[in-house]
Formats: structure tokens, sequence, C-alpha cells
């Protein structure tokens, strides 16, 4: 890692970013229709270790889509998907995860009243002794676990308690910790600040920073402009399934990244209809210029 200090204007980026390094992940003009819907298309993205590479959009716009066919869960029908430069085509998201690509799904895929270190493990559990007196080693795992998740700086008071007593962002972390420490290469994150308040959601941010310093590549999916531009090196705006915007962070500012997702004739169509709604003083709503401006504070994450 460069370094994951908290910068003067309170990101948590990295002060140089190594743009050189070959992709891990690269989608060349990558396109995929589900029949005749044409979800996704003409499509470039590049994912380097050590970077957080941020896919922005409106609902619909793709980007469960994008990261479905880099976790193989669906297959791209148009363009080309390079691991380490090699076209792949990935069957099932276990050829995706061994070759090094993690997913972590937003309902996050945990069973809540089993203990944390034991969801930690979940499917890849440690045993000890022979067969066929072999039994799950219950010691390893929690001091495994304990480990894990200290090293990542996350640290809970119990892993003996269920994991659905733990916050949402807890989690998350907890999730990006596995994924971590179970060799992934590439983590994708599915809107993991979706449902989190802001506190919650800057924790989640935290270590996301904390993956990529440990060399991971992530692609971080979501809708908050601010929670991409707290973390991102790259950011790829995508709009009716494609992408409307790809740049790198030294390209592009807070606000020009706001004003690409709220989308500035949108916004002035939006105020339009709303004039036509009794009660909503539309002379007293910002002007799309005045949004440009504004340096928005962090919201609280978006439900959906
Ligand atoms: N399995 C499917 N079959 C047919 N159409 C689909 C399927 N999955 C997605 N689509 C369509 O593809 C488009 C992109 O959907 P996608 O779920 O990738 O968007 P998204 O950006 O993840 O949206 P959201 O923010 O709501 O999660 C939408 O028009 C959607 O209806
Ligand atoms: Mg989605």
């Amino acid at each position: 890692m460069t370094t994951n200090e908290t910068s003067p204007n309170g990101t948590l980026t990295q002060e140089s970013s190594p743009t050189d390094a070959a992709p891990v992940v690269e989608l060349r003009n990558t396109g995929k229709s589900y029949g005749n819907v044409r979800a996704l298309h003409g499509v470039d993205l590049t994912v380097r270790s050590g970077q957080v590479t941020c896919v922005l959009g409106d609902n619909g716009a793709g980007k469960s889509t994008l990261i479905k066919i880099i976790s193989g869960l669906h297959q791209h029908t148009e363009g080309e998907v390079l691991v380490d430069g090699n076209p792949v085509h990935f069957g099932t998201p276990r050829e995706a995860l061994d070759a090094g690509i993690a997913t972590v799904y937003q309902d996050l895929a945990t069973v809540p009243l089993m203990p944390v270190w034991r969801n930690f493990f979940l499917g890849s559990e440690m045993t000890k002794g022979p067969w066929p007196v072999r039994r799950l080693d219950i010691e390893k795992m929690k001091q495994t676990a304990d480990a894990e998740l200290r090293n990542m700086g996350i640290v809970l008071d119990d892993l003996d308690q269920p994991i659905g007593t733990l916050s949402g962002g807890q989690r998350q972390s907890v999730a990006i910790a596995r994924a971590v420490y179970f060799g992934a290469r590439v983590l994708i994150l599915d809107e993991p600040t979706a449902a989190l308040g802001v506190k919650q959601s800057g924790v989640v941010l935290k270590y996301i920073a904390a993956a990529r310093d440990k060399g991971l590549g992530v692609i971080f999916i979501t809708h908050n402009p601010h929670h991409a531009y707290m973390v991102g090196d790259h950011f790829s705006v995508l709009r009716l399934g494609t992408m409307e915007l790809s740049a790198a962070r030294s390209e592009v500012t807070l606000e020009e990244l706001t004003n690409h997702m709220a989308g500035g004739a949108e916004l002035a169509a939006l105020k339009h209809e709303l004039a036509q709604v009794r009660g909503v003083d539309v002379e007293k709503l910002p002007e799309a210029e005045d949004l440009k401006t504004t340096v928005a504070t962090p919201s609280k994450g978006t439900t959906e």
C-alpha cells in the first residue's frame, strides 16, 4: 500500500495509484442481452490490484448485470472478459472464485443464528482428526477468525454471538475480511452501503480501503457518488446499459460525478413535472446549475 491516511479533504484514497500495473480483470466492449432485452452494451472496465473501481448508475442501469458477468453468475453475449490478460467465460461462480474473484452480495448469504466465526468459515470449515472421526476444529476456526478480523482492524467483543446480532456495517466488514482471508484478488461489493446510515457506511468504506491496501482490486457498486469518491480510484457511470462516464480520480471532481449521477437534464425535467403537482413551489427548488456547484455533504445511504 502507499498510504491509507485520511487526507485533508476527508477521503480515504491513496496518495499515488499504480496505474501501470497490469489489470487483473478487464472488460472490452462487453455486453449482455437477456433474450430481447439488451441490459449491457459496449462496456470497457479495468480492475487493477490495490485500486478501487467504482461502478455507479441509477436503477436498471446494468450494474448488477455487469458484476454477475464478472462473478460467473451470467455469461456475456458480446465482447470480452479477460482475467490476467486471458479471455474467460465463467460458467459458474465457483470458476470465478477459483480465479480469485469473490463477490459480496447485498443480502450477504449468512446464517443469522450461527456464530460469527461459523459464518466466517461457512462452506470451508476447518477440520481435524483422521476419517472417520474427522470433526470440526472449532478452536482453530475461532482463533483464525479472530486473528483475521483483527488484522483488518475489526474488533468484535464476542465471536460466539450470532452474526444476526451484528450491525449491517459489521456484517459487511466480516464478509470483506472473509474474502481477504480466502485469498481473493478481486473483491466485488454490490451496493454494500445502500441500506446503511452515515456512520455504518463509514465503517464499510474503511474496510473497502483496508482491502485495497492489502492489494486487492475492488469493484465497488453504489448509487452514492459521495461514498464512491471517498475511496475510488476510478469511476464508471452506467446509464441504460452503456458506460456514460469512465474517468480516473484525477479527471473528475465530486461535483461532476454527482451531476452525472443526478443527470442535470433529468433534474430539469423533474422540476417541470413537480411544477404540475400542487404544493411544490418550484421556484424554491435549486437550478441544475446551482446543484453543480453545491458541495453536498455525505448523505444517508439510499434504500431500495
Ligand atoms: N434476468 C433478467 N432477465 C431479463 N432482464 C433482466 C434480467 N436481469 C436484469 N434485466 C434487465 O436488465 C437491465 C439492467 O438491470 P440490472 O439489474 O443490471 O440493473 P442495476 O443497475 O443493477 O439496477 P438496480 O440499481 O435496480 O439494482 C434492466 O432493464 C433489467 O430489467
Ligand atoms: Mg442491481
